[in-house]
């Protein structure tokens, strides 16, 4: 099975933890994708939706869904978005589509947090996939100077502006050993708007579609 059968099988391996009247925080990419393309046939189950990008925002209103604030709707049931890379402990690398801060917001206002990957994202150490850092234009120099004094490469995501009106810097060569220590080190340098790891923000539940159907792994 290719990897778009993967991300689609998980997607919709999601579709059943959403239970009627719930408020549906909807990620970005790919893999999300998939599930807004699923979401009408279960429209009469959704009280409201909420999303985490403008892409995202444009796919659900293209499918007939009003798109709610999360200021309107405050803290809620069930936010699903992929990743990157996710470890077994369902820590992550977010952000390959910049939409990494408002992601962040989401997950953690929603009760329950649930991931979708296909099966080559699982890793044992977190770090292969390039570490997005959204930050301030101004301070990007300066946090890419911090960031080679942790011995990761930076590599700013040239002519890519987030939805926030920020800049993206992609860290490579990282081994994320301790990522619960690296996230809290790396959201300390000023001018850090949010950094692409989501360790104390991990997932509640990760459904990973491969060859033989979707696994199931909780905290
Ligand atoms: C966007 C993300 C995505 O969830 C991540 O990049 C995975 O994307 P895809 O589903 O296209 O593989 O974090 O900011």
């Amino acid at each position: 099975m290719d990897a778009s059968n993967k991300k689609r099988s998980a997607a919709k391996a999601a579709m059943k933890f959403i239970e009627p009247g719930m408020t549906v925080g909807v990620g970005t990419g790919s893999t999300v994708n998939f599930l807004i393309e699923m979401l009408p046939e279960i429209r009469n189950k959704i009280n409201r939706v909420v999303s985490s990008s403008k892409a995202s925002t444009s796919l659900l209103e293209a499918h007939g869904f009003t798109v709610s604030t999360l200021n309107e709707v405050g803290d809620y049931d069930i936010y699903i978005d992929g990743a990157d890379e996710s470890n077994k402990r369902l820590q992550l690398i977010k952000g390959g589509g910049g939409a990494l801060t408002r992601e962040k917001v989401l997950a953690c206002a929603a009760r329950r947090f649930i991931c979708i990957i296909d099966d080559t994202k699982l890793v044992r150490m977190l770090g292969g996939f390039p570490l997005p850092i959204e930050v301030l234009p101004m301070a990007q120099a300066m946090i890419a100077r911090h960031m080679l004094k942790m011995r990761g490469q930076p590599i700013w995501r040239e002519g890519f502006i987030t939805d926030n009106g920020n800049h993206i810097l992609d860290i490579h060569d990282l081994q994320i050993s301790n990522p619960l220590e690296m996230e809290a080190r790396i959201n300390k340098i000023p001018g850090v708007v949010t950094v692409g790891i989501f360790a104390d923000q991990a997932a509640d539940i990760l459904l990973i579609g491969g060859d033989d159907g979707v696994k199931e792994i909780r905290t």
